[in-house]
């Protein structure tokens, strides 16, 4: 189980994961001055214990995607807290919250409906399951050439950008990406350093993450859908 704390500024991030046995999905805390967002609710109690833990109050509930690993707790913040998620339903927009600016972008392909959230000013990009550390979702209600342009569209955010996926599936994304390019020396480095330090491996900055991902290294829609199907069956 991993919990990971990162400092951006005066920001501080919690990375966290719900519903240990399953998915392990990462729910993130953003946190600034006593208040925190949180970046997908798969599971609300260990939410409200974090929320406790760190004497946070907690303001916004932004969802990347609508799978109950990442929005399944909604309802019981809302009946307890009184804090609605939102997932804004437009294409881009760019809004104030905790202090700072968020851009959601539409990111659709792992399902019809999925957003990112970057944080300019903070350097942050959390994508839910479009990326996931060093591969991306599976393709389950969008289609391959939705998905390749929203792997397109997180690829102009600047390099700089740390990327925060849904999940831990690094190591076997890792593996999968060597398959495809036995001698990368980055992606083997990425694997390596996961073992020693997987907090470090699994969120890296998008300059890493491009020369580790082999899904952000595709030049088409039929290469991204070709790929897809092998790591399907990988
Ligand atoms: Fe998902």
């Amino acid at each position: 189980m991993i919990k990971a704390r990162f400092s951006f500024g005066e920001y501080e991030l919690l990375a966290f994961q719900v519903l240990p046995g399953t998915y392990e999905t990462f729910n993130f805390l953003l946190s600034h001055n006593g208040q925190a967002i949180l970046i997908d609710a798969g599971e609300a109690h260990p939410i409200f214990q974090t929320l406790e833990n760190e004497n946070l109050q907690l303001t916004n509930v932004l969802i990347t995607h609508g799978h109950g690993d990442h929005s399944g707790g909604c309802r019981a913040i809302q009946d307890r807290l009184g804090v609605q998620s939102t997932s804004p339903g437009v294409e881009s927009r760019e809004f104030p919250i905790l202090g700072t600016v968020c851009r959601s972008f539409a990111t659709p392909g792992h399902l019809a409906v999925c957003k990112s959230y970057y944080f300019p000013i903070l350097g942050i990009c959390f994508t839910g399951d479009t990326i996931i550390g060093g591969g991306c979702g599976r393709l389950m209600d969008g289609t391959p050439e939705c998905y390749f342009q929203s792997l397109e569209k997180i690829k102009l955010l600047p390099d700089e950008t740390i990327v925060f996926g849904g999940h831990d599936y690094l190591e076997a994304n890792m593996k999968f990406s060597l398959s495809v390019d036995p001698d990368n020396a980055a992606m083997q480095a990425r694997l390596e350093r996961y073992k020693t330090d997987p907090k470090s491996a699994i969120f890296v900055t998008l300059e890493e993450e491009k020369k580790t991902n082999p899904f952000l290294q595709v030049d088409s829609r039929e290469a991204f859908a070709e790929l897809r199907r092998r790591k399907d069956i990988f």
